[in-house]
């Protein structure tokens, strides 16, 4: 059928050629013929028949692997009478030359553990490796004999690649993650061979269904899954997966770990007064804010007054000299949220008041309770000045209270 004499310089010129065009050859793996392309590879013979099948496929030493394999023939083809195919390793001479024939279903020849699973009438090649090495790492070519037509699919090379280690898994997770979301999590490993898939484990929840699934290139892929409904404690998080693959004599793992990376809203914003104790009049006061959010916050200060809240700062840290009382507040802001921090009192007395009794400023940090927590503190405070600074020191009053409270304190004051 190919009267073709080769010799080992046309070998090499034509395996130089070969790897020259491998890109191509790939691209048209089952695109009917083109003569640039197996013009050298199929030595100038048109072939007549065309496989579809991964052009390069791995395997892994001591598993098994399964080529996903279809063909098609230009000449008329008869289903009727018997058909053989036949696989051949890596040679150019496409001869039923017995030296290069490793496999024939009709069993004439069997030098290779593989057996053509798929129906060769419905034109399926579909081929099972029942145990690869290293050692069978080559270019294979598929051949069809069929009463008078015989063709080898010169133009279509399946290169497999045995490897003595297994894949790492994948870990699949959106991009972009937020929280309240749900996502799905998927761990999924290369399955040469769907007869004996990898095992998944991973540090999710450990019952996760695994499934084998066929991708359109006829290939397989393991994947077990999970829906996660994301929260700020996922940030961070590392996910591992590892597959394990059984092989002969020993088992192969392969782990992957992500970290996950999730954006929220701020949360724990406060506000802090430094310096927190009794400080002199006119001196420095430090408002610091803090919060927890992904990506890091915006802060801006808000003073309230009569007249409502107005905003003073955009650092983090807000400073000014301490020369009239106040209330404030902070809020972190990020693209997800914003959160605002419990009100801070700064209280202080003005410098006159302050020479003629001897007081200190005071600054202080107020939590806010409901607003019958005021009224014994608002009597309490029908006492002597010693007793007021006490007063600040002790009670709690609620926000509505503490206009109130500092009115109270004023008047007794003056
Ligand atoms: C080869 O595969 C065919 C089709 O699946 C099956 O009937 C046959 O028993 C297999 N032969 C061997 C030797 O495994
Ligand atoms: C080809 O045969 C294989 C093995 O029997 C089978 O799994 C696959 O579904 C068949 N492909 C088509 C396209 O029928
Ligand atoms: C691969 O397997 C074949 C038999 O299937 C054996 O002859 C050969 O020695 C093995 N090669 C390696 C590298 O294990
Ligand atoms: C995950 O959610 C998708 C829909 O978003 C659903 O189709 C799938 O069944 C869920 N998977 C699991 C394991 O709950
Ligand atoms: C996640 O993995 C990284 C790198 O392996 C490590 O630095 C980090 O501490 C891990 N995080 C957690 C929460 O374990
Ligand atoms: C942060 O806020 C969360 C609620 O959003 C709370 O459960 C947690 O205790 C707070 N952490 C700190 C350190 O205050
Ligand atoms: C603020 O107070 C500090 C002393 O604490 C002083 O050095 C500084 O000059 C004051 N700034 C203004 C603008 O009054
Ligand atoms: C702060 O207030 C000014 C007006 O006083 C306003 O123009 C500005 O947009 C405000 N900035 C923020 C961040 O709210
Ligand atoms: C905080 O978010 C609310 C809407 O959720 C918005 O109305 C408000 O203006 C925001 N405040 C600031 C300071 O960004």
């Amino acid at each position: 059928m190919f009267p073709l004499k080769i010799t080992k310089d046309d070998n090499q010129r034509l395996m130089a050629a070969l790897c020259e065009n491998m890109l191509i050859v790939s691209m048209l793996l089952s695109v009917f013929f083109n003569p640039d392309v197996f013009a050298e590879y199929c030595h100038d013979i048109q072939p007549a028949l065309f496989i579809t099948a991964p052009k390069e496929i791995e395997a892994l030493s001591g598993s098994c692997l399964e080529i996903p394999c279809s063909f098609k023939t230009t000449d008329q083809f008869d289903d009727g009478i018997n058909i053989i195919g036949v696989w051949m390793k890596n040679n150019l001479a496409f001869s039923s030359d017995s030296n290069v024939v490793i496999f024939k279903s009709s069993r004439s020849v069997n030098k290779y553990p593989l057996n053509i699973t798929g129906n060769l009438r419905e034109k399926n090649c579909t081929t099972l490796f029942t145990d690869l090495n290293t050692s069978y790492t080559d270019k294979y070519f598929f051949r069809i004999e069929n009463g008078p037509f015989r063709a080898t699919a010169c133009a279509d090379p399946l290169q497999i690649n045995v490897k003595d280690s297994p894949w790492s898994p994948s870990i699949n997770v959106p991009s972009d993650l937020k929280e309240h979301q749900s996502v799905t999590v998927t761990c999924s490993a290369f399955t040469p061979c769907p007869h004996s898939p990898p095992e998944l484990t991973w540090n999710l929840q450990q019952d996760s269904l695994r499934q084998t699934e066929k991708n359109t290139d006829g290939t397989f892929t393991t994947k077990i899954q999970e829906n996660i409904t994301l929260s700020d404690t996922h940030d961070g998080y590392n996910i591992s997966c590892s597959a394990r693959y059984p092989v002969t004599d020993k088992s192969d793992i392969a782990e992957t770990e992500v970290t996950l990376s999730v954006s929220y809203a701020p949360r724990n914003t406060s506000a802090s007064i430094s310096p927190s104790g009794l400080v002199s009049a006119g001196s420095r006061v430090e408002l610091s804010c803090s919060s927890r959010a992904k990506p890091p916050p915006r802060f801006i200060w808000f003073s309230i007054s009569k007249d409502g809240a107005t905003n003073v700062s955009v650092e983090q840290v807000y400073r000014f000299n301490g020369t009239q009382r106040g209330k404030f507040y902070c809020v972190a802001t990020n693209h997800l949220g914003n959160q605002t921090s419990s009100f801070i009192l700064v209280n202080i007395i003005s410098e006159k008041r302050a020479e003629k009794t001897e007081e200190e400023l005071y600054y202080g940090e107020l939590n806010f309770l409901p607003a019958s927590y005021f009224l014994p503190a608002s009597s309490a405070s029908h006492q002597d000045g010693e007793q007021q600074e006490t007063l600040y020191a002790e009670v709690k009053v609620s926000a509505d209270g503490l206009e109130g409270l500092y009115a109270e304190v004023n008047n007794k004051r003056r």
